[in-house]
């Protein structure tokens, strides 16, 4: 397993091009299933996730190109006829689970294992069932598998999400745009993964209204083609880049290709803590303040404080003057990176779902556990502050979604190394 080696108290100059979103990708991928010719996906990272989601498509029978020096994915699905996702897969990569809405939104039925928990903590796909249930479709459960079974023409009707879910509007989605007559679904996710994936069912010929609206309506239709589609860009990579640029106070950092649609009250939040932020079409521009304020935050789903930057945002509130809280509404056991960033030095206290940080405090280098993706990103922001040298074991937990890291980062002055531990 690869562990990072990495020296802190360098200051980051430069700038950093940024990779398509794994996020927005997944469920764009399973949709390409639901159409009668190729797809074609521009902008796809490489990441683990994604070899991993190819290796699953090529299981059902689906042909799959990964022409990963161009980050291009070219996706033949007509050959598609073993409509089952092994455990095996499956509990490796949950958004996998996606292939139930696509398999059986296309071929009227499909055969998944239920995804297995996470690092922190049970992730349940209730609603996603539930809402396919409502719609119509047979759900069935045998040995940890889901099958599902639906007839063509399914009947008008609707689902409310509580809470709202980007996995499951992405499922139910996926399952209605070939199978249902009307089906509306209430308090659907708004994130632009969500947009993106109705943006690109209707250019392959389904109707959907209310895209980008908590209230999505999907009238089916007879068949869908193949599309030549870009992916977003990732605006998790974006929010982790700005905080990575405002840590040090000589730091300043260029972010190329973003698309600040989709980054919320991100870059006004950011601007609170004293650093400049400067947004030029695709192009932000971050620069550190002499001394970070201390700023709380509490994640909403979008367009709120995305959950999937609580972490990074608490490490930089580590280095901030004052005492600042952040609350994640969405996961509430989302804190495995609590205990690390104390062995670097951090002062913070969990209660339930809110952590309050009492900073400035100076991190030194010690040896720190990775648990998953969003955790361990803000371990390397951690390091790359701290006095002397951390380890950041585990890093296989960050190949699943940061395309390149060390490399991006290094090229703007950080010292990482990647040792096979
Ligand atoms: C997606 O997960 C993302 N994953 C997550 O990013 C992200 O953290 C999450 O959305 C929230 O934004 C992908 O896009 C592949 P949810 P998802 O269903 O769809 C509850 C990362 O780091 N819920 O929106 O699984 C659930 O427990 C990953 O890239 C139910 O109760 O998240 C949670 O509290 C981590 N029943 C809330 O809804 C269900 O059936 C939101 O979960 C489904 C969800």
């Amino acid at each position: 397993m690869d562990k990072f080696i990495i020296e802190g108290g360098t200051p980051l100059n430069g700038t950093i091009n940024i990779s398509g979103s794994k996020n927005a990708a997944l469920p764009i991928i399973a949709a390409s299933l639901l159409g009668d010719s190729e797809t074609t996906i521009t902008n796809i990272p490489r990441l683990q996730d994604i070899y991993t989601f190819n290796n699953v498509l090529r299981v059902v029978g689906a042909k799959v190109d990964f022409q990963d020096k161009k980050n291009t994915l070219i996706i033949d699905p007509t050959n598609v006829s073993h409509l089952e996702a092994p455990y095996d897969l499956v509990r490796k990569m949950r958004a996998s689970f996606y292939m139930l809405g696509a398999l059986v939104g296309k071929h009227g039925y499909a055969k998944v294992s239920l995804p297995g928990g996470c690092a922190w903590g049970p992730r349940p796909v209730d609603l996603h069932l539930k809402g396919m249930e409502a719609m119509g479709i047979d759900i069935d459960l045998d040995k940890g598998y889901v099958i599902a079974k639906a007839d063509k023409n399914l009947k008008k009707s609707s689902f409310k999400l509580e809470p709202s879910s980007v996995g499951a509007t992405v499922n139910l989605l996926l399952a209605s745009v070939l199978r249902t007559e009307e089906f509306t679904i209430e308090n659907a996710a708004m994130e632009p993964d969500v947009v993106q994936l109705c943006n690109v069912l209707v250019k392959m010929g389904a109707d959907i209204s209310g895209i980008g609206t908590d209230r999505i309506t999907v009238r089916g239709v007879e068949s869908l083609s193949g599309v030549e589609i870009a992916n977003d860009p990732d605006r998790i990579e974006v929010g982790t880049f700005m905080i990575a640029g405002v840590l040090h106070p000589d730091s300043e950092l260029t972010l190329e290709g973003c698309n600040v649609d989709h980054l919320g009250n991100l870059p006004e939040l950011l601007s609170k803590t004293g650093a400049k932020v400067e947004v030029d079409g695709s192009t932000i521009k971050v620069k550190a303040p002499k001394e970070l304020e201390a700023v709380s935050v509490a994640t909403e789903v979008y367009p709120g404080f995305p959950t999937d930057m609580q972490a990074q945002w608490a490490t930089m509130m580590t280095q901030a003057n004052g005492v600042s809280t952040v609350t994640d509404t969405v996961y509430y056991d989302r804190f495995s990176y609590v205990p690390e960033l104390t062995r670097l030095g951090a002062d913070m206290r969990l209660e339930k779902n809110t952590v309050t940080i009492f900073g400035k405090t100076d991190f030194e280098g010690a040896s720190v556990m990775s648990t998953d993706l969003r955790a361990s990103v803000s371990l390397v922001l951690a390091a790359m502050v701290a006095e002397n040298e951390t380890e950041v074991l585990r890093v296989y937990h960050l190949d699943r979604g940061y395309e390149n890291l060390e490399h991006k980062l290094n090229a703007v002055g950080a010292k990482i190394k990647r040792v096979d531990e």
